[in-house]
């Protein structure tokens, strides 16, 4: 029985060489190129992903400008690194990597700079070579200046012809060269072994092949991609920006497709990744970030920021919120102007309002602080209620220390809280008080300098001349 065309035959092998040596001179950065982010993630991790996707049996990664700060971008991922000292062009650049490619390998190349291409895309392109011993990525662009063109003779390819190569002829062809290949391993190495350089760039180019392949006896496939942006490389912040936008646009119409709504979808943007419940409602420049999930009846604000956030249901956040890496119950209200920073944990139905900032505490089920705060470093029990204008006193210049707020405790409005201290269950905070010392439960507490009435006291007033 013959073998399925399917590119994960179980013999032969994905090997992945992504070309990332490049500088990325129009950028104007001193970033490298492919570090630039699309979506809060570095280009050439969009490109490792897809690698990542397919099951690649290994990730080359050639790499020249910036190579340090690539690394170190990079330290999780398990990538074999090859070092193009010289950009020589893109077949010296396969060159650094072909060291540790297996002869059987389909050996798939990518760019580091092209982050919008797909898995689906990719899997065509494996099924196109299946075959044969090289397939190549092509798109028909109506404007296809810029790109090396795929010349053809009786729809049979015979080779890649660079723009600045191209005669007048030759650059009215419309179908080019994405860049992206799958070419067996074997096949990989003999023919890089025998590319020259002499053309007008003066440049190795990988491009060459095809005529190397053609001229053997191969028949070169391919798999013409419909969706042009999916091989859109960037050079620019011009086209880093037009190509976020299309990201960006792409994943609300994915959201939205699953029902969430968003008050308009050119206006949201998310950098990560997000699980979102029914009938969620997000208004207009609210950006997600990081690992969020969200539950069910959940609305969000105009211009919040959500990031690493853990929502229950039937949670609404109102406007300019920015929650960080916090945990919100079922039924809290937030907003507008609240800020939960990291490790902040809010029980059901727990409130949150307007400039209050709120840090490394657990705020329990049914309590408010609905005014001008700051809570940071508390465990605060249920149903207690914190007056306007109350702060916990957390820093004593060299430590953090920690407030205790017991079950239905009121504090009054205008209260510092100066920790290490425990205010008991039930306990009344007078508004106006500086507390350093522990309150009793169920007891009034309050310092305050006892109100004075002044006779006879005048206000200043000018003197008349
Ligand atoms: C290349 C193709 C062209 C194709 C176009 C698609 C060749 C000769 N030409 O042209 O047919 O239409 O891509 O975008 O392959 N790189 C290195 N080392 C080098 C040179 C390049 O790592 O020495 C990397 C770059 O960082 C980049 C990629 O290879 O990620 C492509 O290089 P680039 O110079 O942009 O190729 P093009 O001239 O655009
Ligand atoms: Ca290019």
């Amino acid at each position: 029985m013959s073998e399925p065309l399917t590119h994960n035959t179980p013999q032969i092998p994905l090997q992945v060489i992504i070309l990332a040596a490049g500088k990325g001179t129009r950028m104007y950065s001193n970033t490298p190129k492919v570090l630039h982010e699309l979506a809060g993630k570095a280009l050439v991790q969009h490109v490792i992903d897809s690698a990542k996707a397919l099951d690649a049996s290994s990730i080359s990664l050639v790499y020249g400008h910036g190579g340090e700060q690539v690394k170190q971008t990079l330290s999780n991922e398990s990538l074999l690194w090859c070092e193009q000292t010289e950009q020589l062009g893109t077949g010296h650049a396969v060159q650094q990597a072909v060291g540790a490619i297996n002869d059987e390998a389909n050996v798939l190349i990518l760019y580091g700079d092209v982050p919008l291409l797909s898995k689906e895309t990719l899997e065509k392109l494996l099924i196109a070579k299946a075959e044969q011993n090289l397939a190549l990525l092509t798109a028909n662009l109506d404007n296809p200046s810029g790109y090396g063109r795929i010349v053809r003779t009786d729809n049979k390819i015979e080779k890649i012809v660079e723009e600045k190569d191209a005669s007048e002829e030759i650059k009215t062809i419309t179908e080019v060269n994405s860049g992206v290949m799958v070419v067996n391993g074997e096949k990989l190495k003999t023919w890089l072994s025998q590319i020259g350089n002499n053309n007008a760039q003066g440049e190795y180019y990988l491009t060459d092949l095809i005529e190397l392949a053609v001229k053997e006896g191969e028949t070169v496939n391919s798999y013409i991609v419909r969706d042009h942006k999916e091989i859109e490389g960037i050079n620019n912040k011009l086209q880093l920006a037009d190509l976020e936008r299309e990201y960006q646009k792409r994943q609300a119409i994915c959201l939205m497709t699953q029902g969430v709504t968003l008050k308009d979808p050119a206006r949201f943007d998310l950098r990560g990744e997000v699980e979102l419940g029914m009938d969620v409602i997000i208004d207009i420049n609210v950006i997600i970030e990081g690992q969020c999930k969200i539950g069910h009846n959940v609305k969000i604000g105009a211009n919040s920021i959500i990031k690493d956030m853990i929502i229950g249901d039937n949670v609404e956040i109102l406007e300019n919120c920015i929650l960080e890496k916090s945990i919100v119950g079922n039924g809290c209200n937030i907003g507008p102007y609240a800020r939960l920073r990291p490790d902040t944990e809010l029980g059901e139905n727990a409130k949150v309002g307007n400039f209050v900032e709120i840090k490394k505490s657990i705020i329990a089920q049914g309590s408010k602080v609905n005014h001008l705060s700051y809570i940071g470093d508390t465990h605060m029990g249920k149903n207690v209620n914190v007056g306007a204008g109350t702060i916990t006193c957390n820093y004593d210049g060299a430590y953090k220390h920690i407030t205790k707020i017991g079950d239905n405790a009121f504090i009054g409005s205008n209260t510092a809280l100066v920790a290490p201290i425990e205010i008991g269950e039930g306990a009344t905070i007078g508004a106006g008080s500086t507390l350093n010392k522990d309150a009793e439960e169920n007891k009034l507490t309050f310092s305050r300098a006892p109100q004075k009435k002044i006779e006879g006291w005048k206000r200043p007033s000018k003197n008349k001349a």
